[in-house]
């Protein structure tokens, strides 16, 4: 039965994904999360929770994985929380997942782009979610002993079955994505980027750009670290995988308490969470069609989503930027 109340549908903006037909919410929800591999105290009442507060608050965007979870744990949450909602919601929503990518029994991490791999990870994912189609189909990461162009084939294949709707990649070089595109049209990339990591500006940006492919950028709050709750002399769990990241270490981690003691205020000023303004300032950068906001609380996702409202001053922007740039020199 459908408890759920409308999405809040026309009051955010929709960005078309490159050129595609699609429209999606600058703010997408990441579902690895609720996968429970590496955040922790992660359930399936939460997560269903959390799926749910983000298409009632405008989010019509989720990024999933075959490989978010053992079993895959998420894209079966995701199927559950599309199953409560009535058919023209469930329309309204753009849903992406990856092949490329599995867990093997021994809990090893596995790059397999082979295309019957795709193919069968595919066929699963379609399963798992409940769905007829894939909206957004990435290869998740590039497998060395499987050349581009024969990965790429399989997307090729899978667009034109209609099973996917279009094809992105994430996790590559331009050399690869242009080996890959001989193959098969890229619509879509997804590469880190966030406040303290903005390397893409550089060149991957305005590669996509001159080809009008969307940029669906993952880390937006470095799995936390730009949320602002973890400070200077933050106790981590012993089990919290975030501490094998360098920017949780040094002068790295330093670098981002700087920033978060600049965010401070500004967030303050405009009545929200640093995560809001972090969230805001990603999603309006240059060449950035929407950023992809983990979480595995209602909590989190609605504050992610309270950022497509914001309005943050020019000025306020203006110095913000000036404080990145300098930041970006500290060692
Ligand atoms: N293509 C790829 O290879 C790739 C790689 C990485 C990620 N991704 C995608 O990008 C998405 C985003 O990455 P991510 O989930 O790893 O990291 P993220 O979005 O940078 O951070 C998400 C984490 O931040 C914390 N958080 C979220 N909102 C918060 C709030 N308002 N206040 C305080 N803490 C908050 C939560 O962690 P805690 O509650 O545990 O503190 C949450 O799990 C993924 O979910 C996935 O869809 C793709």
């Amino acid at each position: 039965m459908n408890n759920h109340s409308s999405p809040s549908e026309n009051i955010f903006l929709r960005r078309p994904l490159g050129k595609t037909e699609i429209e999606v919410s600058p703010v997408a929800m990441g579902c690895w999360p609720i996968a429970g591999m590496t955040s922790l105290g992660v359930n399936d009442a939460d997560s269903l929770a959390t799926l749910h507060a983000a298409i009632d608050d405008g989010v019509n965007f989720f990024d999933n994985a075959y490989g978010y979870g053992a079993n895959g744990e998420s894209e079966r949450l995701l199927g559950r929380a599309l199953k409560d909602r009535d058919a023209s919601q469930r329309q309204s929503l753009v849903i992406a997942s990856k092949a490329g990518m599995h867990w093997e029994a021994n809990g090893e991490r596995k790059f397999d782009a082979s295309p019957q791999r795709i193919v069968s990870q595919c066929e699963e994912s379609l399963r798992r979610m409940g769905v007829d189609r894939i909206d957004v189909y990435y290869l998740h990461a590039f497998d060395p002993a499987v050349p581009l162009e024969v990965s790429a084939c399989a997307f090729a294949k899978l667009l034109e079955q209609g099973k996917v709707g279009c094809v992105g990649v994430s996790n590559l070089t331009i050399a690869q994505m242009e080996t890959f595109t001989t193959a098969c049209p890229i619509s879509v990339v997804q590469p880190p980027f966030n406040m303290l990591q903005q390397q893409i500006q550089g060149d991957l940006i305005p590669w996509c750009q001159a080809r009008d492919i969307a940029v669906v950028s993952y880390w937006p709050l470095m799995k936390g670290l730009l949320a602002g709750g973890i400070r200077r002399g933050h106790v981590f769990e012993k089990n919290d995988k975030r501490l094998t990241y360098d920017v949780f270490q040094g002068s790295a981690f330093e670098r981002a308490q700087l920033l978060l003691d600049f965010l401070d205020p500004i967030a303050t000023k405009y009545g929200v969470t640093v995560a809001e303004v972090v969230v805001n300032w990603t999603f309006n950068q240059p060449g950035i069609t929407a950023c992809l906001c983990g979480a595995k609380r209602d909590w989190q996702i609605q504050q992610s989503a309270a950022a497509m409202e914001l309005e943050i001053s020019q000025d306020d922007l203006m110095s913000l930027d000036q404080k990145l740039f300098e930041l970006e020199d500290l060692d």
